[in-house]
């Protein structure tokens, strides 16, 4: 068995909200004691949709300094583009022939962010879960830590290394476990419905909670977040069929470390007004002091490009060795 060894990434597309850090990058930060992590910024999958080339530089880099100031560290943890590594996408393509047309088009994801309209949608929207397989296979990855809504994708990708091997007759690619946070954080939903997930393609602001967002901001969201007039309930079970309360509850107990019963062992009986400014207050309490970081670090794009060029050059020389034999298993000399 291999060393455990964490791949995951995220689109430098806006900047990081409540749902990023819930579900995926506050346990990135956990995960970079306990093994070897890699964390790139995805943005070759940010141009499956409609980009704005002035903007995405400095969005990489932005989303680099959230990153750092959410508390990864490029001292333990390499963190890059995934543009800086050609592997990835060299790779992406030996593995858009192993795929199969029939498990891409079961991708929920595609067809929520095609709509209505999939015969204008961007073929690399429709190939999109292969790259992503390719990103964390290229390192052998055995961990990807993601919030609920790639788990497919992270399914995807193991089925994409199993046939792979299979085909070719050998044990290259690891089989990646999606690592999905427990309970509550694993699928943040939107303030002002509880049946999206919170996104930042939301085009309501009051949808979500940005890591830029001021305290008085943080306060305005919570209070006026949507939810029922009823009082909370002490049964978890009772917050069923009460999707804005249900998702309330979730985000406080997952910035308290607490479970849901235990969170509502406190508050049960009470209505908002008791709970929103105890919402409010606990996630001002945890995104201050990351945004006074992610003040600081912008101060100096030049050290962040610096992180992100090293974290390139490592990140690359591990992909290598598997590139390789990829191409040899395929018939190509390399
Ligand atoms: P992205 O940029 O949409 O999201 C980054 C991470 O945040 C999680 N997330 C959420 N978790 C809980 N509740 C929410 N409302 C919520 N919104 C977002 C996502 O699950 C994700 O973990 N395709 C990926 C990026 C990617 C990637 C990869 C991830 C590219 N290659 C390889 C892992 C491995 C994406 O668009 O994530």
């Amino acid at each position: 068995m291999s060393a455990m060894r964490v791949v995951s990434g995220i689109q430098p597309t806006g900047g990081l909200h409540l749902g990023n850090l819930l579900g995926a990058i506050l346990r990135w930060v956990r995960m970079q004691d306990e093994a070897e992590c890699l964390f790139f910024l995805a943005d070759l999958h940010a141009l499956t949709v409609e980009v704005d080339p002035a903007q995405l530089r400095d969005n990489s880099r932005e989303m680099a300094a959230a990153l750092i100031a959410s508390g990864i560290d490029p001292a333990k943890s390499i963190l890059y583009a995934q543009s800086a590594v050609p592997a990835q996408v060299e790779l992406g393509w030996i593995l858009q022939c192993t795929a199969r047309m029939g498990w891409l088009e079961r991708m929920t994801q595609f067809k929520e962010k095609s709509g209505k309209n999939k015969e204008r949608s961007s073929v690399g929207l429709f190939t999109y879960p292969v790259l992503q397989a390719a990103d964390v296979l290229v390192y052998r990855a055995t961990h990807v830590p993601v919030g609920e809504d790639q788990k497919q994708h992270i399914e995807l990708a193991r089925d994409i290394a199993l046939k792979f091997n299979n085909d070719f007759d050998v044990e290259l690619f690891v089989a990646p476990e999606p690592y999905i946070g427990g309970g509550s954080a694993a699928r943040v939903m939107s303030l002002r419905d509880g049946m999206a997930k919170m996104s930042k393609s939301d085009p309501s602001e009051m949808s979500r909670i940005d890591l830029t967002d001021s305290n008085d901001e943080i306060a305005q969201k919570i209070r006026k977040a949507r939810t029922d007039p009823e009082p909370l309930p002490a049964d978890p079970a009772l917050l069923d069929g009460r999707a804005e309360a249900k998702n309330l509850v979730g985000i406080y107990a997952a910035i308290s470390g607490e479970t849901v019963e235990q969170v509502l062992g406190r508050f049960a009986g009470q209505g908002f007004g008791a709970f929103k400014p105890a919402l409010a207050e606990a996630l001002v309490a945890l995104l201050e002091p990351l945004r006074g970081r992610l003040e600081q670090l912008r101060r100096d794009p030049g050290e962040i490009d610096r992180i992100l060029a090293e974290g390139a050059a490592r990140a690359q020389a591990l992909a290598a060795p598997t590139l390789a034999a990829a191409y040899r298993a395929v018939g190509l000399a390399r």
